[in-house]
């Protein structure tokens, strides 16, 4: 075979992945379950057609691909993945390499990397939704260094490219690491929304702005320090009309967030690391919250909505979206810290916040400043380095004042109030635990340390 790689599953992310890497110079064998689907690909490929060898069967796929073979996988998550391993099995050999490209829980691809497959297997995150995989999407790779060695000319040149030239795909360890640091890239996907949507809310409800007026708060907004695709899409989408009517788009949309489960995954992971993330578990919780549309219909009509107005001028929202930002990505850094350190994985985190600032839905002018941070400080505490610990102490008051005068008027602000909550704790050095150990060793004996060094483990609790 000629073709330089291979692409299994032509759904709506692996087809824009198989063009990109078409549209890039690389000569790519596809296959699809559905052959007329792989055949209408091909017809629709355009000037690309002659660099994609379309085939009906995974050995004329196989066939089509120059040894040492490399073919990514686009098929859904889960039981669709080891099938479809199962069968390239008897079909491919030591040297050849299969990636995982889809979203898959990165516990099963540590366990496919560790299990006994004839080939070498890799997982790989990608972000960036159809519009990334078509022109350049961000890439988390796990795998070998002989691996990543091996692939990285495509990787490189179809992922997104950040300000400064560099592509945003890097590897970031071996077995689910890749898989891992999408999960929790996901994880602050879910908190940025969720932190937009609450001060979408106290304008919308609190100040009894309409949609346009919205629009144009977050317009400014993309001009400064919140500059990010998510921003930029927040000011169209409160600008849209819908088409059925002269109603803004956004007012017409029912109130009960989808999820796929890559966020309730990272919240559920940060429990077992041990890691604090309350941020992105407030945003999990809010589209769980959501969902339950008909307990809050009865739940309003039994309490009565918030009631009360409250006033913010724009940059007073701005600074504690600003503050807020910076205390959800600290936490969620200092996640993928713990996994590192609990996975052996030596998770590179400025680069991981280098390759986020192209090509993923988190992109974001901040991330070259946390880059940077990260760089200097790897102590890896975002909170703490020097340029972040300056723009919080600023933009901290806001963040305050939003946070308290917003529940205190009964508008639920579950990310930014969770986010202000752990900054507290975090700068509180004589916390209340030393209660809950005095409780635990009063009921159970569990023993305490105390202050003093006195090696006396017991209070006199006893009869
Ligand atoms: C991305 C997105 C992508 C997808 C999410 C949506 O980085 O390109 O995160 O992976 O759009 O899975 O997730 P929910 O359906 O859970 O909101």
């Amino acid at each position: 075979g000629e073709a330089r790689i291979g692409l299994i599953g032509l759904g709506t992310m692996g087809a824009a992945l198989a063009m990109n890497i078409a549209e890039k110079g690389f000569p790519i064998a596809v296959w699809n379950r559905t052959s007329s689907v792989t055949q209408d690909f091909h017809s629709n490929a355009g000037d690309l057609a002659d660099r994609i060898v379309p085939t009906r069967t995974l050995a004329e796929l196989v066939d089509a691909i120059a040894a040492p073979r490399t073919i990514i996988l686009m098929v859904p998550a889960g039981q669709p993945v080891d099938e479809q391993l199962e069968a390239l099995s008897p079909l491919l050999g030591a040297d050849d390499l299969v990636i995982d490209a889809g979203n898959a829980d990165f516990h099963d691809t540590t366990r496919r990397a560790n299990s006994d497959l004839p080939f070498g297997f890799m997982g790989m995150g990608v972000s960036g939704g159809e519009e990334g995989a078509r022109h350049g999407p961000s890439i988390m790779a796990g795998g070998t260094p002989e691996q990543w060695d091996r692939v990285a000319p495509v990787l490189t040149a179809i992922a997104a490219n950040a300000e400064d030239g560099t592509a945003c795909a890097a590897r970031m360890g071996v077995e689910g690491a890749g898989h891992f640091v999408k999960m929790v890239h996901n994880g602050i996907e879910y908190a940025d929304m969720q932190m937009i949507a609450e001060i979408y809310g106290l304008m919308r409800d609190g100040m009894t702005m309409d949609a346009a007026a919205i629009s144009k708060v977050f317009d400014g907004w993309n001009d400064g320090p919140l500059q990010s695709y998510l921003i930029e899409i927040s000011a169209k989408v409160t600008a849209a009309k819908d088409p059925h009517g002269d109603m803004p788009m956004v007012d017409m949309i029912l109130d009960r967030a989808g999820q796929k489960g890559t966020g309730r995954w990272t919240a559920i992971e940060a429990q077992h690391l041990a890691a604090p993330i309350p941020v992105i578990e407030a945003a999990v919780m809010a589209r769980n919250v959501s969902a339950r549309l008909e307990d809050r219909r009865a739940g309003e009509d039994r309490f009565g909505a918030a009631p009360e107005l409250c006033e913010f001028d724009p940059a007073t929202m701005e600074q504690a979206l600003i503050a807020g930002k910076i205390l959800c990505y600290a936490q969620g850094f200092s996640m993928i810290a713990a996994a590192s350190d609990k996975f052996d994985w030596s998770l590179p985190l400025p680069e991981i916040a280098r390759i986020w600032r192209a090509g993923c839905i988190i992109r974001s002018a901040m991330l070259n400043d946390m880059a940077d941070a990260l760089a200097d400080h790897p102590d890896r505490n975002l909170v703490m380095a020097p340029h972040f610990a300056e723009l919080v102490e600023a933009a901290l008051p806001a963040l305050r004042q939003v946070v308290s005068q917003g529940l205190g008027a009964g508008h639920a602000l579950p990310a930014l109030a969770n986010g202000l909550m752990w900054f507290d704790m975090m700068r509180t050095a004589r916390g209340t635990a030393n209660m809950i150990q005095a409780q635990r060793d009063f009921f159970g004996a569990h023993g305490f340390e105390r202050t003093d060094g006195n090696p006396d483990k017991h209070g006199p609790w006893g009869a």
